[in-house]
């Protein structure tokens, strides 16, 4: 089988973590990249012994001259809606990285354009799903350990000091919701494979805050059965931090599950507390993301973070913007009136 040519857009921090995922695979390649900077494309060429691909200077131009089959945006976020129409003006598929969009209008035009190259794969990229220890808390929740779940409770704390190119990230208006806690509001869906109703949030700046825009939240989330979500996180902790996904809670109507802050998952309330199995994840998870992407291709099926499924995690998370900025609840409907 051939194998897949990519096209790499961005050649920042986390482009460097995708090459080595795609390099550990036998069925897919770099062609091309494209970054703005000659330099950080050299370093990208030089550290990955990409000697046959293509660079170009910047990723309007390898959308206009590259040859691939697929691309990967690993550019800032308001790039990512106009950059993954340009791939599909083209004809390739696209994996994005998360999120797809800054604001549900942007995300529309990714969700129509979408939908009008139906035979195309659009994929958004939520890797903390695809952990070993979210996975043995979900099938947990699911095999019904804990009987009827009624109540999720997750606490991040996270010192983000890493600079990003141009400090986009340090300039953005929600660097903890958009860049950051949009991983946990997926996973809340994901988790519960329930949808959310409504929600009260309030995005905020600490004073102390090295970002420019909000860098902590706090949100209350009523999913469609009933279950609430208490979701407290931030970018700027001191002195003390959560892992990424940070300590998450689960309460049900016989016992409560719980992952710690070593990655643990433990089950409390039935007889003697003790830690579920957990599985490897064979490539990891951007592994996983690559096959589960390149599966879908071949298969011509959506893959599990396609485009439609990760809009709705997106619109969870900006339901808190919205709501911060009304000081009043939200009902998550409301973003998705243009979605079937
Ligand atoms: N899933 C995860 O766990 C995870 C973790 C980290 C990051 N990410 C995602 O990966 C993407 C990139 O993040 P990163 O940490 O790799 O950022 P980064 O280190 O700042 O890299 C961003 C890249 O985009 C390029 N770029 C093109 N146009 C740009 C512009 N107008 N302003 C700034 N940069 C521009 C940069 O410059 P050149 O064109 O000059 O090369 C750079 O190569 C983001 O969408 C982020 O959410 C995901």
């Amino acid at each position: 089988m051939a194998r897949f040519r990519f096209m790499l857009w961005g050649a920042g921090f986390f482009a460097r973590k995708w090459l080595e995922a795609i390099q550990a695979r036998g069925d897919c390649e770099v062609v091309g990249i494209g970054s703005r900077s000659a330099a950080r494309a050299e370093e990208l060429r030089r550290d990955f012994t990409l000697g046959s691909a293509v660079s170009y200077a910047g990723w309007e131009e390898a959308a206009d001259k590259g040859q691939a089959d697929g691309v990967l945006i690993t550019l800032p976020q308001s790039l990512h809606p106009e950059a993954t129409l340009h791939a599909l003006a083209r004809g390739w598929h696209v994996l994005v990285e998360k999120p797809l969009a800054l604001d549900m209008a942007a995300a529309r035009t990714v969700y129509e354009g979408s939908r009008s190259h139906p035979d195309r794969v659009v994929m958004v990229n939520q890797n903390f799903r695809w952990r070993p220890h979210i996975q043995a808390l979900r099938r947990g929740m699911r095999e019904g350990l804990i009987g009827r779940v009624g109540h999720l409770m997750f606490e991040c704390r996270q010192q983000i000091r890493r600079k990003t190119v141009d400090g986009w990230r340090e300039r953005m208006a929600e660097p903890f919701l958009l860049d950051y806690a949009i991983h946990h509001f997926d996973l809340m869906r994901y988790l519960t494979g329930d949808e959310p109703v409504r929600v009260t949030g309030l995005s905020f700046r600490p004073p102390w805050s090295w970002f420019d825009g909000n860098s902590a939240a706090a949100a209350i989330v009523t999913m469609r059965n009933g279950l609430v979500v208490d979701y407290g996180g931030t970018m700027v902790s001191q002195g003390l931090e959560t892992t990424q996904e940070g300590l998450i809670t689960v309460i049900g109507d016989k016992g409560t599950l719980h992952l710690d802050g070593k990655s643990q998952v433990s089950l409390h309330g039935q007889g003697d507390a003790r830690n579920l199995p957990q599985e490897p994840i064979p490539g990891g998870e951007l592994g996983y993301a690559l096959a589960e992407f390149l599966g879908a291709i071949r298969a011509k099926q959506p893959p599990e973070t396609h485009v439609t499924e990760h809009i709705r995690s997106l619109a969870l998370l900006l339901a808190v913007v919205e709501s911060s900025r009304r000081g009043s609840p939200v009902e998550v409907a409301e973003l998705l009136d243009f979605m079937k």
